[in-house]
């Protein structure tokens, strides 16, 4: 294991898309950022200079951090922003992960143009449970928004339908040639006959699910979140804003006489306003020897197109997240917790609270809209909860009071109750060290219908269970696979179901929970996790580095 070292400037770029030149935020004026390479076991110190108006902080998508949550990032939660002129080291260590994650700004809406690959490749001699592949790629879906990411955040505050429609979805920061004026602009994956790539396939759109699919090519799905999986062959995948899924694309063992768009347009069960359009790639075979390369120019050749599923296709996607499974091997155990000390009831909902004076509020009756856990919509602190913590000093900051159950309990797929305001506040779960945790997360469609993908920061968890309707805890648990569940750090909370998770809280810190819709975040669908030190000196949060940024 090795020390690798990165330097971040964040700084302005000019950027073009469909036609519209905008300055955007960027880390070393690339757009989609630089690449983080790293083998398990090595430590990543990654300096981050702020060199823009904006506070900022990155985070470390589904990196463990195991003792080392102050190198989180998620602002205010783990640290007080970066200032602009300032800079802040993040250091840590890769603990048993290996496979595709991802950086992004972690404060505002700013992750729409900073974000990234975080590549683990396993130890040097230990190889892939699959064959290893002739080449890697990142495929990151991202949007596009013609607008400032300022203006789209304030829109999304006062109202809440179409401010989060962005104006394209991108691969690598490319539109495609279904957009207008993009043709130019279009991700292009050159490959050989008869080889086998992995693609490492990123969803860092801020506000959509995504089916992705290649014309007449399947793919074998051996990854997600950096855990292996059991290997399965699919047509589509189904992808959640902060999900990462590796699969293994076999070309074919001919040159062909057609090149293959390979697409993502969004999954969407609710009637939202949304944007449904299409980015595509293109996936090209290079000519195998000069001379067939001269009867093929492939800008001639037919172009197909995938088949992606309707918008709408719940039984789908239900069918494509079962599928996922542990590997459970000797080599890689699914650890899952079996016996459980605090079981935690939360609802994921939309609902809406009373609109101030100076805005503009579209929710019914004049409301704003509001998101919750629990009833309750997370107000953010002006300090950051990990310090308030760590030095003794949560009182005014936090309170350790977090309902553990719904404050308004109703059957959850019937009629939705009249009162759907919510209850605000900056309240948080306290846990001691090694506390084993059983969540259910039910979503209750109080509005509108819509799958939220929920984020876990400093653990991975297992998917023991999942149904639509309300969770019965009477009947339900029976059927939980204890054996090989699926283990990641963000799950879709299907809209009208419910999704059961375990994870042991090994992890002593501050760790945020947050819908990955970005949209709903910013309405306050989140809260979060405090896990005491333990008694072992390895048990406890590392000491604050010198250099942590101050509030
Ligand atoms: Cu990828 Cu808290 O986020």
């Amino acid at each position: 294991a090795i020390t690798r070292h990165y330097k971040f400037d964040v700084m302005l770029q000019n950027v073009t898309r469909l036609c519209h030149t905008k300055s955007i935020v960027t880390v070393n004026g690339k757009f989609p950022g630089p690449r983080i390479v790293a083998r398990e076991g090595d430590r990543l110190v990654i300096k981050v200079v702020n060199h823009v108006q904006n506070n900022i902080s990155i985070h470390w998508h589904g990196i463990r951090q195991l003792r080392s949550g102050w190198a989180d990032g998620p602002a205010y939660i783990t640290q007080c922003p970066i200032q602009t002129g300032q800079s802040y080291v993040y250091n840590y260590t890769i603990v048993g992960q290996r496979g595709t994650l991802w950086w992004h700004a972690h404060i505002s809406w700013l992750r729409s143009t900073l974000y990234g690959p975080i590549i683990l490749l396993p130890k040097r001699g230990t190889p892939y449970p699959f064959a290893k592949p002739y080449k890697q790629v990142p495929i990151i879906f991202g949007e596009w928004f013609n607008a400032d990411p300022e203006a789209i955040v304030n829109q999304a505050m006062q109202t809440g339908g179409g401010p989060n429609v962005s104006d394209a979805y991108t691969i690598n920061g490319l539109p495609g040639p279904l957009y207008n004026c993009s043709a130019n602009d279009t991700f292009k994956l050159k490959v050989k006959p008869g080889k086998t790539y992995l693609l490492r396939m990123i969803n860092a759109a801020l506000n959509d699910e995504l089916f992705f699919s290649i014309a007449n090519h399947t793919v074998t799905v051996v990854d997600v979140d950096a855990v292996y999986v059991k290997p399965f062959d699919t047509e589509t995948l189904l992808i959640a804003p902060g999900q990462t899924t590796n699969v293994l694309l076999k070309t074919k063992p001919e040159y062909p006489n057609a090149r293959f768009f390979m697409s993502a347009r969004p999954y969407e069960t609710g009637q939202g306003t949304f944007d449904n359009s299409t980015v595509a790639g293109i996936l090209e075979y290079e000519a195998p020897h000069k001379t067939i390369q001269s009867n093929h120019s492939a800008e001639n050749l037919p172009l197909y197109k995938p088949n992606l599923p309707p918008l709408n296709d719940t039984s789908y996607a239900t069918n494509f997240s079962t599928k996922l499974r542990s590997l459970a091997s000797a080599d890689f155990p699914a650890n899952v917790p079996l016996k459980v000390d605090r079981q935690f009831f939360f609802t994921v909902s939309l609902g809406t609270n009373p609109c101030s004076k100076n805005q503009t509020c579209q929710g019914p009756n004049g409301t704003r809209f509001a998101a919750s856990v629990n009833n309750v919509s997370f107000i953010m602190p002006t300090t950051a909860l990990l310090q308030a913590h760590h030095f003794g000093q949560s009182k005014g900051v936090y309170s350790p009071y977090f309902p553990i159950t719904p404050l308004i309990p109703f059957n959850y797929t019937g009629t939705p109750p009249n009162n759907t305001m919510v209850g605000n506040g900056t309240k948080l779960v306290v846990l001691p060290f090694n506390t084993s945790v059983e969540l259910i997360m039910q979503d209750t469609s109080i509005l509108g219908a819509e799958s939220h993908p929920l984020h876990l920061h400093g653990f991975n968890f297992f998917v023991v269970g999942q149904g639509f309707g309300n969770f019965d805890p009477n009947k339900d648990p029976a059927k939980f696979n204890l054996v090989d569940p699926v283990e990641r750090n963000t799950v879709g909370v299907p809209s009208g179901g419910w999704v059961a998770i375990r994870f042991l809280a090994d992890n002593p810190g501050v760790w945020f929970m947050h819908c990955h819709l970005e949209v709903h975040t910013t309405w306050g669908l989140k809260m979060a996790w405090v896990v005491l030190d333990g008694e072992l000196p390895n048990q406890k949060l590392l000491p604050p580095p010198a250099d942590l940024p101050q509030c």
